[in-house]
């Protein structure tokens, strides 16, 4: 049986998960998250280069994983180019398959971004969608607060209403698609659409279906299995991944690499 490795830097790549589950019921699947070193977004980018391919050697090397998915834009920017060259395996990551969703939801060409400093600071986004159209209007918000506060289980409360909204703010009126930059997010999309009234695009669905595309879809043979591993607080990891899933997960193993 195939077995599929996902990896973030904590929690968030289970936005990524859940679609990769729809897709690839017959698949087993193992996902690393680098809790220990989130937010990836706030370091290098030499830094995060180097904790990603920790990460992936792992998967590869070790968990002999069949494809991976990079279900992080922090990760994608700084190593999806090295780890397509590192391994003979299929690498997929989710800014391009943002960048394909935000194209097919606006309507009038002005998309905002939020995303981890270190993801505007690559300008990852800017270079994929100048691919397509060059009279898109792209605006960037840095968040560096978010992820920090969805690793230890985001509180709805006035002061992270009020954080939304700010970082909100500094986005142009006219937005009319906003891309979820960083896999954490979409796990307080809900608090986010209160001061967000367009399109919101998350490139989870995308990023699943285009491993799909090359892998297809795998065959029954016998039951499978989800394996998780983290390499910080894996109580935690274990709570706001299980809020977000909707399901027990009964075990995570903390690996610190
Ligand atoms: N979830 C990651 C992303 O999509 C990064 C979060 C972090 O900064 O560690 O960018």
């Amino acid at each position: 049986m195939r077995t599929i490795g996902v990896f973030d830097s904590g929690v968030g790549g289970v936005s990524v998960l859940k679609e990769v589950l729809k897709e690839f019921p017959y698949d087993n699947i193992i996902y690393f998250g680098d809790s220990l070193h989130a937010p990836y977004g706030d370091r290098e980018i030499e830094e995060i280069r180097a904790l990603c391919l920790k990460v992936s050697d792992f998967l590869v090397y070790e968990k002999k994983v069949d494809a991976i998915v990079i279900a992080c834009n922090t990760a994608t920017g700084a190593a999806m180019n090295i780890m397509k060259e590192r391994y003979q395996i299929p690498v997929v990551g989710v800014v391009d398959n943002g960048v394909k969703e935000g194209m097919r939801v606006t309507k009038n060409k002005n998309i905002g971004v939020i995303a981890t400093p270190a993801t505007i600071k690559m300008d990852i986004y800017l270079k994929e969608f100048s691919k397509f159209d060059r009279d898109l209007k792209i605006s960037q918000v840095k968040c560096p607060l978010f992820v920090g506060m969805i690793e230890k289980g985001w509180e709805d409360n006035a002061m992270s209403n009020q954080l939304i909204k700010t970082y909100l703010d500094s986005l142009p009126k006219d937005v009319d698609t906003l891309i979820l930059g960083c896999t954490h997010y979409p796990l307080i999309e809900k608090y986010i659409k209160r001061y967000f009234s367009g399109s919101i695009v998350d490139p989870a669905k995308e990023t699943a279906k285009s491993l799909k595309v090359i892998i297809g879809e795998g065959k029954y043979t016998e039951e499978t299995d989800i394996k998780f591993f983290v390499s910080g607080d894996s109580q935690k990891f274990k709570e706001v991944a299980q809020e977000f899933l909707g399901t027990t997960i009964d075990k995570v193993e903390k690996t610190i690499l």
